[in-house]
């Protein structure tokens, strides 16, 4: 007998298991500064996620004090709160043109047929804020040092906060601030992700919408858009449809006036063996208290889905992510 209840205890010891490589819950501490694993504050600022394997790689923005361009940094994480620091993938020397320059919001996306990471971004001078380019740069390996394949006005428009997307079926899309962030215009990227094949429809006209986010769930796309007001933040916003290239809805509030006094960098799927959870990325930028770039802080909250096509969030200190199951909650 006593060697059964052993046997069960052993089972049910095993079935509790989860069936993930990832890490236990964990707990996030909303409106601070990150530090990675050597004890560094984490600079991955207006930045986005790809998931390799069981990591998950944090790219974002790392400034010199006066704002211009150091770096594009990545970190890496199977628990989303555990960063190891792994490259500054684009530096002041990967190209001439980045020698004296503004990075913002870089985003990656992987080319299953080149096989390549492709990362967008959007370039300025270092200067002044004229130049409103994307830039791509590309690399075999997620964290390697990434290739420069030079800045650009797609098809001549003005660009500045960028996102990617890609879709289940290896469609994918730029979507970037056009005619001095008045427009929001949509792009389908080429078979290499390296340049924009067309215009696909400018989203919204004279709205001055910025930092777009996609994501995708159940079949819905969704948009999350800032408004334009400097470092200030304001009311973040959001659109669904259902196919990227089809209409998108009237642009409705998502949080409170200023997100939490953040603005969107990101919308994170966390897919785990319960479930698929979304995570808002935000930047409490610092220059809304006049300091540099890199003395911002993060705002990471989970969305949650009232009906298919609607969203809110709400503000929490602190959240708990479990990237093993993919619940994500506040505290
Ligand atoms: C808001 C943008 O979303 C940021 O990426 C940055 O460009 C600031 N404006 C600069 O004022």
């Amino acid at each position: 007998m006593p060697r059964l209840s052993a046997v069960a205890l052993l089972v049910s010891a095993l079935l509790a298991v989860p069936l993930s490589a990832s890490a236990a819950p964990v707990t996030v501490t909303n409106g601070t500064q990150f530090t990675d694993t050597s004890g560094n504050v984490v600079h991955a600022h207006g930045g986005g996620m790809i998931k390799v394997g069981a990591h998950y790689y944090w790219f974002g923005e790392n400034r010199n004090p006066d704002n211009t361009f150091k770096a594009v940094s990545v970190y890496r994480s199977t628990d989303l709160k555990t960063w190891e620091f792994r490259n500054n993938v684009l530096t002041n020397s990967s190209a001439a043109e980045l020698r004296l320059a503004n990075i913002e919001r870089p985003k990656v996306i992987y080319n299953s047929t080149t096989r390549q990471f492709v990362m967008w971004m959007h370039k300025e001078n270092g200067r002044d804020y004229s130049e409103a380019r994307a830039a791509v740069a590309t690399s075999s390996t997620v964290d390697g040092n990434y290739t420069w394949r030079g800045s650009f006005r797609p098809f001549g428009h003005m660009s500045r906060d960028i996102t990617l997307f890609k879709d289940d079926d290896g469609t994918a899309y730029m979507a970037s601030a056009a005619r001095n962030n008045a427009d929001l215009h949509l792009y389908r990227l080429n078979a290499d992700y390296t340049q924009v094949s067309t215009l696909v429809r400018v989203l919204w006209r004279g709205v001055s919408r910025e930092s777009p986010a996609f994501f995708k769930r159940n079949g819905i796309y969704f948009l999350v858009t800032s408004g334009a007001t400097n470092w200030n933040p304001n009311q973040q916003k959001y659109a669904t449809a259902t196919s990227m290239t089809g209409t998108w809805s009237v642009l409705a509030n998502v949080g409170d006036s200023t997100a939490y006094r953040s603005q969107t960098a990101f919308v994170l799927p966390v897919q785990g063996t319960e479930t698929t959870s979304y995570i808002y990325l935000g930047d409490r930028w610092a220059g809304a208290w006049n300091r540099p770039v890199n003395e911002s802080q993060y705002v990471w909250l989970p969305l949650k889905f009232p009906t298919s096509r609607t969203i809110t969030m709400s503000w929490h200190q602190r959240i708990s992510i479990d990237t093993a199951t993919g619940v994500v909650h506040g505290l």
